[in-house]
C-alpha cells in the first residue's frame, strides 16, 4: 500500500498558484515529471504510488496518456494565469511505478504534448524508468525514435535469492540484453541497485555490484533499502519472517560499491549516485533531471499523486488514478493540496539536498543557518567528515556520505 499524502492547504479547483511561485522565476530551470501508477505486481518493499490492475478501481490504463495530455494544456493555463512567463523543458523524466508498462506510443504521445505545449532547450535529457521485463529491443526503439534519450532501469540485485526477498519478478538474466538493446538504438543507460535486503550478503551485493558495471552503463544509481511503514516487507520484518535491516552492513556495503566503482570509473556526484565522465563535447552521464530537485529548480509533476516545485510553493495531485482521471475529465484541476514554503524551511531543505552532491554546499548556505553551524563545520573537517580543502564549500568524506542526515540534523538544530 503506497504511502499517505502529506497534509498542507487545500489547493484551490483551477490550481492558480500564489505569487511567490513566480518570484524570480527567470532564475530557475523548468522541469516536467510525469507519473506512470503502473506495476505488474507490487514489490514487497516499495510504498510508490502504483497499482496494479486488480486495484486499479476502474481507471483505464489506456486512456492515461490522454488524462496526462490534458493535465499538461492546464498547466500550459495555469502557469500563464498565475504570472508566470513561458520557459522551456531542460529535463523530462517518466518514473513510477513502471512507465513501461504503457505502450511505447502513449509515453511518446505524452512527450509530443510536452514538446508542443513548452518547446525544449537544445540537448534536453529525456527519461524513461523500465522494468527489465517490461522493455525490448522494439519497445525501446520506439522510444529513441520518440525523442528519449535516457533509460533508467530497476536491476535492484543480480542475486536470485535477493530479488526473492524484494519479491521482484524480473529475470536477472534479462539485463545484458536490455542494456545491450537499449545501447543500440542509442539510449544512454542507468541501471538502479538496492543494497541491504535482509539476508543479502556482502559478497552477494559486491556481485550485484559487479555485474551491474559489466553492463557498461553510464550510470548506476544505489539506493540503501529504505523498511517503509505499511510494505508487506515492514510486516515481515515485524513478524521475525526476515531479518532486521543491520545498518552497520549496509554502511559497509555503500563504502564497497564506492570502491568497486569507482575503480570501474563511477563517480559519485551525490549519494547514491555514480556516473562515468563523459567527453567535454558530449552531454553529461550525470542525471540533469536528479539535479532539478537538488537545486530547487521548478518543475511540474504530471499525474496521480504527483508532486511540483515552483519558486518554494510546492503541491500534490489526488493520489489514486480514478480520482485524476475523473478531476482531469471535469475540467478541475488535479492538485489536491499545497504548502508555501517560508524563507527558513526553503535555506534548511537547500543544506538538506545540497550537501549530498559532490559540487558540494556553497559555505554561504551554512553561514545563513547561524554562526554556530559555521563553527560546526570545523568540527565536520577536524572529525574527517567533510573535505579540507574544498574552500567556500562544503564537500563530504566517504565517511561523512554515510552519516549525512545526522550531520544536517546538527547543522539546523544548532
Ligand atoms: C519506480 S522504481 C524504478 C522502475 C521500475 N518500477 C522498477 O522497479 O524496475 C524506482 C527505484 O526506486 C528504488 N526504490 C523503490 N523503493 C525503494 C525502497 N524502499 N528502498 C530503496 N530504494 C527503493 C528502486 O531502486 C527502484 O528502481
Ligand atoms: S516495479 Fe518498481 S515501482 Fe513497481 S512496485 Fe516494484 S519497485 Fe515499485
Amino acid at each position: 500500500m503506497a504511502a499517505p499524502m502529506p497534509l498542507g492547504d487545500p489547493a484551490p479547483q483551477d490550481g492558480l498558484l500564489p505569487r511567490q511561485s513566480s518570484l524570480d522565476a527567470e532564475s530557475r530551470t523548468f522541469h516536467a515529471y510525469v507519473h506512470i501508477p503502473f506495476c505488474d505486481v507490487i514489490c514487497g518493499y516499495c510504498d510508490f504510488n502504483t497499482y496494479t490492475s486488480g486495484d486499479l478501481a476502474g481507471a483505464s490504463k489506456s486512456e492515461y496518456a490522454k488524462s496526462v495530455i490534458s493535465e499538461i494544456a492546464q498547466s500550459e493555463q495555469v502557469l500563464k494565469q498565475s504570472g508566470l512567463a513561458p520557459r522551456r523543458l531542460s529535463t523530462v523524466f517518466f518514473g513510477g511505478g513502471t512507465p513501461t508498462q504503457i505502450p511505447a506510443e502513449d509515453l511518446v504521445s505524452i512527450l509530443a504534448s510536452l514538446r508542443n505545449t513548452f518547446d525544449f532547450v537544445p540537448g534536453i535529457e529525456i527519461t524513461s524508468e523500465a522494468n527489465p521485463d517490461s522493455v525490448d529491443r522494439q519497445y525501446l526503439a520506439k522510444l529513441a525514435e520518440g525523442g528519449f534519450n535516457r533509460i533508467s532501469i530497476g536491476m535492484q540485485s543480480a542475486i536470485p535469492e535477493v530479488l526473492a526477498t524484494l519479491e521482484r519478478t524480473h529475470n536477472p538474466a534479462n539485463l545484458p540484453e536490455v542494456i545491450a538493446a537499449a545501447k543500440a538504438v542509442g539510449l544512454k543507460t542507468s541501471v538502479d541497485l538496492i543494497y541491504g535486503a535482509p539476508g543479502e550478503s556482502i559478497e552477494q551485493w559486491q556481485s550485484s555490484v559487479m555485474a551491474a558495471i559489466a553492463l557498461e552503463p553510464d550510470h548506476i544509481s544505489a539506493y540503501a533499502l529504505i523498511v517503509e511503514e505499511g510494505t508487506k516487507l515492514a510486516r515481515q520484518i515485524r513478524s521475525g519472517e526476515l531479518d532486521e535491516v543491520d545498518e552497520d552492513l549496509q554502511a559497509d556495503k555503500y563504502e564497497l560499491a564506492d570502491k568497486l566503482l569507482s575503480t570501474a570509473g563511477y563517480q559519485w556526484y551525490e549519494i547514491s549516485n555514480w556516473s562515468k565522465s563523459a567527453p567535454a563535447s558530449m552531454p553529461t552521464n550525470k542525471s540533469s533531471h536528479n539535479f532539478a530537485y537538488w537545486l530547487s529548480q521548478d518543475w511540474w509533476g504530471y499525474g496521480p499523486g504527483a508532486h511540483s516545485h515552483m519558486g518554494g510553493v510546492r503541491w500534490w495531485n489526488v493520489k489514486h488514478p480514478t480520482a485524476y482521471a475523473s478531476r482531469i475529465s471535469q475540467g478541475i484541476s488535479p492538485a489536491l493540496a499545497r504548502e508555501t514554503l517560508n524563507a527558513r524551511t526553503r535555506l534548511e531543505e537547500r543544506v538538506l539536498l545540497e550537501i549530498r552532491i559532490s559540487d558540494g554546499l556553497p559555505i554561504e548556505l551554512i553561514q545563513e543557518l547561524s554562526p554556530a553551524a559555521v563553527g560546526l563545520i570545523d568540527h565536520f573537517v577536524a572529525d574527517g567528515l567533510v573535505e579540507n580543502n574544498q574552500p567556500g564549500k562544503v564537500v563530504l568524506t566517504l565517511t561523512g556520505r554515510l552519516l549525512a542526515d545526522s550531520l544536517v540534523r546538527q547543522l539546523t538544530n544548532t
